[in-house]
């Protein structure tokens, strides 16, 4: 094998690491109230495991732009640099306001793949729309009206447009569809912050109870979650959303040249990754840090998509 060829089976568990060490960081800081500490905490621990892999990596989808992010900026090259050249997406804290709150479904997330594997998204929103595995292609679309999805997907199930429980943010923005939601008779989940958790609740509806995602969030954390899915299984739909010329401009210098398009989940993520979440707080997906005496007990989901492998692996550190 050459240094070229995108190794993600060897890789995968150097990525848990990363993730691990970027939650263990951000635990000190759970329910503290202090967001921008629980989330510098996260990012050293993050990019100091991160340069101990043996890649060639490039954060694609990071912190920010160079001028606004010290550390992961998009662009930033991270590893060694003696081993494959790689793309990284990541989110070393996302839901800083949840972690800082204790509120649920905070998490670290990665996820790596060849180059020129992830969407270069640009730091504006996504509107989104997800659902979970063995359901036909299209059978909902960013196109349809929200009461369409849901009449669509309960079309799918087989059940009632009651039966069917939709995961949206809490915004005012969102204020017109939770409304035309709920007239459908369909129960929603409304979160406060972290919408990659709220997507990967659709792959797992029989434990999460969500079936659908709708609304807008950030565009990068849209990226993310449709790494997740390519691993976990399940469609993602997503159309950048401009506020105004300087939002169309960060596209323009993404290289984004149709500011219309509909991303399915697989233009989002073209190729093979692999992904690690760690649960921060507690969620429907992972466990959160437990705090114990002389020791932390962290959970990680670690995927490929390759093979559809989803391992969950429990790791205890000694402090
Ligand atoms: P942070 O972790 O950076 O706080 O982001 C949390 C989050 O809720 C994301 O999950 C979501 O995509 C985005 O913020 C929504 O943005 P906004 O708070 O502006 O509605």
């Amino acid at each position: 094998m050459t240094a070229s060829i995108f190794q993600d089976r060897l890789l995968s568990l150097g990525l848990a690491r990363v993730s691990e060490a970027a939650a263990l960081a951000s635990a000190k800081l759970i329910g503290r109230g202090d967001e921008k500490a629980a989330d510098q905490a996260a990012v050293n621990a993050m990019r100091e495991q991160l340069n101990m892999l043996d890649i060639a990596g490039v954060v694609v989808i990071g912190e920010g732009e160079r001028d606004e992010a010290p550390m992961l900026f998009i662009g930033e090259e991270v590893g060694t640099g003696d081993g494959p050249g790689v793309d990284i997406a990541l989110d070393p804290l996302e839901g800083t306001t949840l972690t800082a709150k204790d509120m649920p479904n905070a998490l670290t997330v990665i996820a790596m793949g060849p180059r020129g594997s992830m969407l270069h998204a640009p730091d504006v929103y996504m509107d989104k729309l997800a659902i979970g595995p063995g359901f036909k292609e299209d059978v909902v679309s960013l196109d349809m009206s929200p009461a369409e999805r849901v009449a669509a997907l309960a079309k799918a199930k087989d059940c009632s447009s009651d039966d069917i429980t939709v995961c949206i943010l809490e915004r005012p923005r969102h204020e017109q569809l939770i409304e035309e939601v709920r007239s459908t008779g369909a129960a929603i989940r409304l979160i406060t912050d972290g919408d990659v958790a709220g997507v990967m609740h659709c792959a797992e509806a029989a434990t999460t109870g969500i079936d659908m995602y709708m609304g807008a969030g950030g565009a990068p954390e849209g990226v993310l979650a449709a790494a997740a899915l390519k691993c976990m299984g399940g469609q993602m739909y997503g159309r950048l959303l401009f506020r105004n010329d300087d939002e169309k401009g960060r596209a323009e210098k993404a290289g984004i040249t149709d500011l219309n398009k509909i991303y399915t989940r697989d233009d989002m993520v073209t190729q093979d990754v692999i992904f690690a979440a760690t649960g921060v707080t507690d969620g429907s997906i992972l466990a959160g840090i437990r705090r114990e005496v002389g020791y932390l007990t962290a959970e990680t989901i670690l995927m490929r998509s390759k093979t559809g492998s989803v391992r969950r692996m429990v790791y205890r550190n000694p402090v």
